[in-house]
């Protein structure tokens, strides 16, 4: 992040403490129900937003090194992701060509030959069909053209991006916008896996992203948790395209209002919540007393998934990274310090959002309401409703 934008961020928040002012968005406006109980239009962002558009996976972190592999069924289809010895970046489908058994069953790991459980037809870590067994016996196989099908694929920024179409195309660049530059210049390439958890939860998908775009509910929902070092209901907001960016206010940030700016820290006054279009949070962390300035040392990604065609389930895959050059007690101290915020999420956040889903099919009411301090929820779904061709929200006051 640029420091004259670290800056900025940091003197408009102070200035937003001082006169009691927080972000506003010009006005409220209202999301029908439907939007998150309709199967109609589970199917439709389904096709649209988890088929057809590129999607993070994961961080440069969860292929560490040449051989590394990664499995995904969270499209809806297997994809098989490998860092080949060159230590370039590949998506393929996880599908054998001999009859379509998922060929690689675990998770993550290291391997340079994926082997079908089936009948062991062998792939490379780049989906070239290399051997099959006894093929004197089941006749001619062309291997030039059995290989894994590929999926468009890109590493860029540390993060691990694919396309889950066959046969299509994205540029990131023209995703990411200016954001590009933001997320290079915190060095996500350099972080370490640290562990992922999985919640299932009994809530259209829509709530979970929704939970990440506000610190309106801060001092009521988390008010003996995050609500102790972070200021509720103060914040900056940018937009990027379809992305977004939160910067919320930790305490932390009153004790650099008597220090020159040269010595500001972005990571202790601030905590950056990145948001990429559909389903992605992405949270660069450094909030460890006394760490080494200016290095992160370590992020969280949330990635939110609905189930193919289902409005009214999802479930979010939580990883935590930490920065392998910053000593070791700081690395264990922020791995304590992302388990418990996932902990959160889920006891909090996603247990609280799960009774929105109840209150959605209840029937008692046929609108959310977004707040003027809630631009995150207003962009999101407007940018959700474009992309589906429908009206922007419903504006009900100025
Ligand atoms: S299905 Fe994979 S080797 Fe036969
Ligand atoms: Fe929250």
């Amino acid at each position: 992040m640029k420091i004259d934008e670290q800056i900025r961020c940091m003197k408009l928040l102070m200035q937003r403490l001082d006169d009691g002012t927080t972000v506003d968005a010009g006005g409220m406006v209202r999301n029908p129900v439907e939007a998150y109980t309709s199967q109609q239009r589970a199917g439709q962002e389904w096709e649209t937003m988890f088929q057809s558009y590129p999607q993070v996976m994961g961080l440069t972190g969860d292929l560490p090194a040449p051989g590394s592999f990664l499995t995904s069924n969270d499209l809806g289809k297997p994809i098989l992701m490998t860092r080949d010895k060159d230590g370039a970046f590949h998506a393929f489908l996880n599908v054998c060509r001999h009859r379509g058994t998922v060929v690689e069953g675990d998770q993550r790991g290291q391997k340079t030959l994926f082997s079908c459980p089936f009948h062991a037809w062998g792939y490379s870590a780049t989906g070239e069909l290399v051997s099959v067994p006894k093929e004197d016996h089941f006749g001619p196989v062309d291997k030039s053209c059995h290989g894994l099908v590929e999926l468009a694929a890109e590493e860029k920024h540390g993060l691990l991006w694919v396309h889950p179409e066959v046969g299509s195309q994205f540029d990131l660049d023209e995703l990411l916008g200016e954001l590009g530059e933001e997320f290079e210049s915190w060095g996500f390439g350099d972080l370490q896996f640290g562990a992922i958890t999985t919640y299932e939860t009994p809530m259209n998908w829509k709530f979970a992203i929704d939970t990440f775009g506000e610190t309106y509910h801060f001092n009521v929902l988390h008010k003996n948790t995050l609500a102790n070092d972070i200021y509720g209901n103060v914040q900056c907001y940018d937009t990027y395209n379809r992305n977004h960016r939160m910067m919320l206010c930790a305490k932390a940030i009153d004790k650099y209002r008597d220090l020159p700016e040269e010595d500001w820290d972005i990571l202790q006054a601030t905590i950056p919540v990145y948001y990429i279009f559909p389903n992605i949070q992405l949270i660069p962390s450094g909030r460890i007393e006394n760490r080494p300035k200016d290095q992160l040392s370590g992020a969280t990604l949330v990635r939110v998934y609905p189930h193919k065609d289902n409005p009214h389930k999802s479930f979010s895959q939580i990883s935590f990274y930490t920065n392998p050059n910053i000593p070791e007690e700081f690395r264990l101290a922020m791995s304590e310090r992302l388990t418990s915020f996932g902990e959160i999420i889920r006891d909090e956040d996603y247990a609280v959002a799960a009774t929105g889903h109840l209150g959605a099919t209840s029937g008692a009411l046929t609108h959310f309401t977004f707040g003027r301090n809630e631009p995150a929820l207003h962009h999101y779904h407007n940018t959700y409703n474009e992309m589906l061709g429908l009206e922007p929200l419903e504006r009900i006051s100025n």
